[in-house]
C-alpha cells in the first residue's frame, strides 16, 4: 500500500473523474437503447447515485484541501473499450459487460482500500461505497440478458474478464485506482 499512501491526493482526484465517468457511461447507455424500458429505469437511477458518489468525493476533497483536477486518462479504460464489439445487439452486451467489469474493479479496490488505508476517515468513505458498485455490477450483468441468451452472455463476461486481467496485468505508470 506505499504507493497508494504515498499518492493518496492523486488517487482521490482519480476516484472522483471515476465517479463522474461512471455516470457518464450509465447515461450513454440509457441514450443508446432508449426502447428497454427496465434498462432505462436503471440506468437512470445509476447515473443518480453516481453523482451523488462523485458529489461526495467532491466534498472529501474540498476537506482535505486538495483540488480538484484535470488528470491524464488511464490506459485501463481505453484499453477496455477498445474491446466493444462493433455490430449489435454484441455491442450492447460488450458495453454492459464492460461497465460491469469496471464496477467490479472499483468494488474490489474500495474493499482493498476500507480494509488497509490507515486512514479511518477515508477507509469508511470507500467502504461506504463498496456495496452500491457492486450492485451496479449486478445490475450490468442482468442487463445484458435483455441482448443475449443468459449462456452467451456468461461466456462473454469470462472472455472480457481475461482480456481485462490482460490489461491490469500490462500495468500502468499512473496512480489510478484502476491500475
Ligand atoms: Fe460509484
Ligand atoms: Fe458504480
Amino acid at each position: 500500500m506505499t504507493r497508494v499512501s504515498a499518492n493518496i491526493d492523486e488517487l482521490l482526484i482519480d476516484h472522483a473523474h471515476c465517479e463522474k465517468k461512471a455516470a457518464g457511461v450509465a447515461m450513454n447507455l440509457m441514450f443508446a437503447y432508449v426502447d428497454h424500458t427496465d434498462l432505462v429505469r436503471a440506468m437512470g437511477d445509476i447515473v443518480q447515485e453516481e453523482l451523488s458518489h462523485f458529489r461526495l468525493v467532491l466534498d472529501l476533497l474540498d476537506r482535505r484541501g486538495i483540488r480538484f483536477r484535470k488528470l491524464p486518462p488511464s490506459q485501463y479504460g481505453a484499453r477496455l473499450h477498445a474491446m466493444i464489439d462493433k455490430q449489435e445487439p454484441t455491442r450492447a452486451v460488450d458495453r454492459l459487460l464492460v461497465a460491469a467489469l469496471i464496477e467490479a474493479r472499483s468494488c474490489e479496490r474500495f474493499g482493498l482500500l476500507r480494509d488497509h488505508l490507515p486512514d479511518a476517515e477515508l477507509a469508511k468513505f470507500f467502504g461506504d461505497l463498496f456495496e452500491s458498485e457492486a450492485r451496479h455490477h449486478s445490475t450490468y450483468v442482468r442487463l445484458a440478458t435483455e441482448f443475449a441468451h443468459e449462456d452467451k452472455v456468461k461466456a462473454r463476461l469470462a472472455e472480457l474478464a481475461i482480456a481485462e486481467s490482460a490489461i491490469i496485468a500490462q500495468g500502468e505508470d499512473l496512480v489510478r485506482l484502476h491500475s
